[in-house]
C-alpha cells in the first residue's frame, strides 16, 4: 500500500514531577506523495509526535512502522541508520554547526551514507545551487541571513534523497515573506514518492497541505483532507 508511515495505539507520557500525558494512543497512516500540515496550540505535542516519527525519541507505548517494518526503538544503531537514508528533519531554530560553513554543513550529513568526501562534496554543491545559495557556499551560519539559514538545513535535509520530510514549525522564526519563500520550496520538493509533514502556527501555510491535522487532547483529528484516505 501507499502507507509509509503507520501509527499503531501511540502515546507518550512525560515525568516530571507528576505524569503528562502528550499524545493519547494515536492511530494514523501517512500516505506517501502527500503533504500533511500539524497544527494545534503550544504545548499540544507537535513537536513531541514528530520527534516520534524521526525516532529521535520512543513513544511510551504503541508501535511505529516505515515502509511496513515496525520500528524496533531500542536498535538506535539501525534507527539512525534509517533516520539517515530515509529522513530528512527541519527544525525552526536553524540548528547548523556554527563553526563549519554551509557547505560544510551539507556534505557531513552525506558522509553516514558514503565515505567518498569528494563526492559528497560535489552532491551537496548541487543541491546549494538548486537552493540559490551558490554563492554562500563558503559563508559560516552566522554570515547567512534567516531564509538562507533555513535553505541550508533545508539542502542539509535533502542530501540524502529521503522519502519522509518533516519539518518542526520551519519558518516559525522567519517573516512573512520569507516564510513563504521557504514553503515555496518546500511545496517544489513534493514528489510521489515522498512524504512530508510540518507543524506550523499559520493557518494559510497550515491550508496549503493536501492534509491538515490538529492536534487536539492528545489526539490527531483530520482537518481537511483533499484526497480520500
Ligand atoms: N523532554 C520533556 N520532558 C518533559 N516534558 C516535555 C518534554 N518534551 C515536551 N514536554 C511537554 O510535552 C508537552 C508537548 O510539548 P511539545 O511536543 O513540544 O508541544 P508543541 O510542539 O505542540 O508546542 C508540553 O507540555 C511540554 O512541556
Ligand atoms: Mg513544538
Amino acid at each position: 500500500m501507499n502507507n509509509l508511515i503507520n501509527l499503531k495505539n501511540i502515546s507518550k507520557s512525560f515525568y516530571n514531577n507528576k505524569k503528562i500525558s502528550v499524545l493519547k494512543k494515536i492511530n494514523y497512516s501517512f500516505t506517501r506523495g502527500k503533504i500533511y500540515s500539524l497544527v494545534g496550540p503550544s504545548g499540544s505535542g507537535k513537536s513531541t509526535l514528530l520527534n516520534i516519527l524521526s525516532m529521535i525519541d520512543r513513544p511510551t507505548s504503541g508501535s511505529l512502522s516505515i515502509s511496513n517494518k515496525v520500528v524496533n526503538f531500542s536498535e538506535t544503531l539501525d534507527n539512525d541508520k534509517i533516520r539517515s537514508e530515509k529522513i530528512g528533519i527541519i527544525y525552526q531554530q536553524n540548528n547548523l554547526l556554527t563553526d563549519f560553513t554551509a557547505l560544510e554543513n551539507v556534505y557531513m550529513a552525506h558522509l553516514s551514507l558514503t565515505n567518498n568526501k569528494k563526492e559528497a562534496k560535489h552532491k551537496a554543491k548541487i543541491i546549494l545551487k538548486k537552493m540559490g545559495l551558490k554563492s554562500r557556499e563558503d559563508h559560516y551560519p552566522s554570515e547567512l541571513s534567516g531564509g538562507e539559514m533555513q535553505r541550508t538545513a533545508i539542502a542539509r535535509a535533502l542530501i540524502n534523497e529521503p522519502d519522509v520530510i518533516l519539518a518542526d514549525e520551519p519558518t516559525g522564526s522567519l517573516d512573512q515573506s520569507t516564510a513563504k519563500e521557504i514553503f515555496n520550496i518546500l511545496y517544489k520538493l513534493k514528489d510521489k514518492n515522498r512524504l512530508i509533514i510540518y507543524a506550523t502556527h499559520n493557518r494559510y501555510f497550515a491550508n496549503m497541505a493536501d492534509c491538515k491535522l490538529e492536534m487536539i487532547d492528545g489526539n490527531i483529528k483530520t482537518i481537511n483532507a483533499k484526497f480520500k484516505q
